[in-house]
């Protein structure tokens, strides 16, 4: 298939990535959302999300005339919909009672659309779904001219559109092989390998992917807490780890857990489905379970540098959080272990200020129980201890000598690994990290007077 009429009905970041990629390949897409002003702000090419390209590819798709978004609620969606040859469902599935994914918006979609979808349309789910999902859809759907398709997306935020024109594989499941083959042919020109299979299958490539990167994660920040207490350095042995093509470089870094609107859903989600299944997971479950002991362990350390002893009292303690979003180049905060931290210590009766070059601290969306201020500077003022929780490349910039003339104790704990350490033990600080020697000052380092200033800093440079 050379150019295919595609409509993708969600216009989340999987479904605005896949319309707008899709349209980059040549494609006739249409967009669709029930959010009309979300609909009206994409017509003027403007994205809620932070994702590179994302915004140019939109923009390019519309000027080119390869992509039009509409609104569910239009006369013209109609229209639209009964000219597709593949429709594809990227609406929410949220994680619902019990950890199970959550179909209801899904399901009412495939209602609506149904009796409109042209004879021989194929319709794909792209949004993570239980196994058995697309098999559901078929009953649903009571269509024998309308084919199900399962093509799961792997893309991560930050990276989403390289993710898509550069993927790995392309994982597409089918009972209709023919319907499996035109879905697979809207990525031929990306040369990728494609697993055809059945739709159950297609399902739990998703999941399985997903659980074994959380475990992965898991992994490494266990292997961090070894570290720390063998006197060993977590970035050595992963990079020692890491060589072996069969382990791989990649998501071995450590820090406060793993978090984001995916991995937290799809553990839970792949638990569930084995216990339905009577069979207990217990690799899934220990990672889950490490990574909440992770958040707890980053408290521990923090109170241990804070306090000198891991049982000490973060009472009254005003500590800077520097990074809020769940990994740096998003500003998604969905799960983000940077919030699950900074609960752990707010219970502790710490006082917290934050700061995330991705969270406008005008905007009351994010709904934080504490104050987020423009730059780190300003957070830092009177800080008993600086806490980097995202890994933003920006942190390695930050001016120490300045931000030690502000905090009251000169302190960091760097749950990303993410600073640069002799800088920051230069400006007088003492640095801790997750799974690598500490570092403190040099004796000679002459520390400024640490009476923080009541009132904010003076004018600042770059926005860090
Ligand atoms: C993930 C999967 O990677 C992607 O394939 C899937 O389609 C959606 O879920 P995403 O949620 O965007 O993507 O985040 P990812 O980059 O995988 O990071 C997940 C979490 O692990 C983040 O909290 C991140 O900070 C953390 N992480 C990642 C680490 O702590 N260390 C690492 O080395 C890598």
């Amino acid at each position: 298939m050379s150019s295919a009429r595609v409509v993708v009905i969600g216009t989340g970041y999987v479904g605005l990535t896949t319309g707008a990629c899709l349209a980059s390949l040549g494609h006739s897409v249409v967009c669709a959302d029930t959010d009309q002003a979300k609909i009206g702000r994409l017509t003027g090419g403007r994205i809620d999300i932070l994702e590179p390209r994302l915004s140019e590819l939109v923009t390019d798709g519309l000027e080119a005339g390869r992509l039009t978004c509409v609104g569910t609620a239009e006369t013209a969606f109609g229209h639209l919909l009964r000219r597709a040859e593949i429709v594809f469902l990227c609406v929410p599935t949220p994680m619902g009672a019990g950890g199970l994914a959550d179909l209801g918006i899904l399901e009412s979609v495939v209602k609506q659309i149904r009796e409109t979808l042209p004879p021989g349309c194929t319709v794909v789910t792209k949004s993570t779904v239980p196994v058995g999902t697309a098999t559901r859809l078929a009953q649903l759907l009571r269509r024998d001219d309308v084919s199900v398709v399962s093509n799961p997306e792997f893309l991560r935020e930050g990276t989403a559109v390289r993710d898509f024109l550069h993927p790995d594989r392309i994982v597409v499941g089918s009972a209709c092989r023919e319907a499996a083959e035109q879905v697979a042919a809207l990525y031929a020109s990306l040369n990728a390998p494609v697993v055809l299979t059945d739709t159950a299958s297609a399902e739990l490539v998703k999941y399985a992917a997903n659980c074994f990167l959380a475990m992965k994660l898991s992994y490494a920040n266990a292997i961090a807490e070894l570290c720390d207490r063998a006197g060993a350095d977590v970035a050595d042995v992963a990079e020692g780890m890491g060589y072996d093509r069969r382990i791989g470089q990649e998501f071995l870094a450590p820090g406060p857990g793993w978090g984001g609107s995916c991995l937290p859903k799809d553990t839970s989600a792949l638990l569930q489905l084995a216990d339905s299944m009577d069979f207990e997971f217990r690799l899934v479950r220990a990672a889950i379970d490490t990574n909440i002991r992770q958040h707890k362990r980053v408290v521990d350390k923090i109170r241990e540098v804070v306090t000198g002893t891991r049982l000490g009292s973060l009472s009254q303690v005003r500590l800077a959080l520097l990074g809020l979003t769940f990994k740096a180049g998003t500003n998604d905060l969905r799960d983000s272990p940077a919030l699950a931290v900074a609960a752990l210590l707010r219970e502790a009766g710490a006082e917290l200020v934050a700061f995330d070059p991705a969270v406008d601290p005008a905007d009351s969306r994010a709904g934080l129980p504490f104050p987020v201020k423009d730059h780190a500077y300003h957070a830092a003022c009177g800080a008993d201890a600086v806490v980097v929780l995202t890994e933003w490349p920006e942190f390695r910039k930050l001016d120490w000598d300045r931000l030690a003339t502000l905090v009251r104790t000169p302190a960091v704990v760097d749950t990303r690994n993410v600073l640069d350490v002799p800088a920051v033990v230069r400006a007088g600080f003492s640095w801790t990290g997750l799974g690598r020697p500490p570092r403190s000052a040099p004796a000679t380092t002459v520390l400024p007077d640490h009476h923080a200033p009541e009132s904010a800093p003076g004018p600042v440079g770059a926005p860090v």
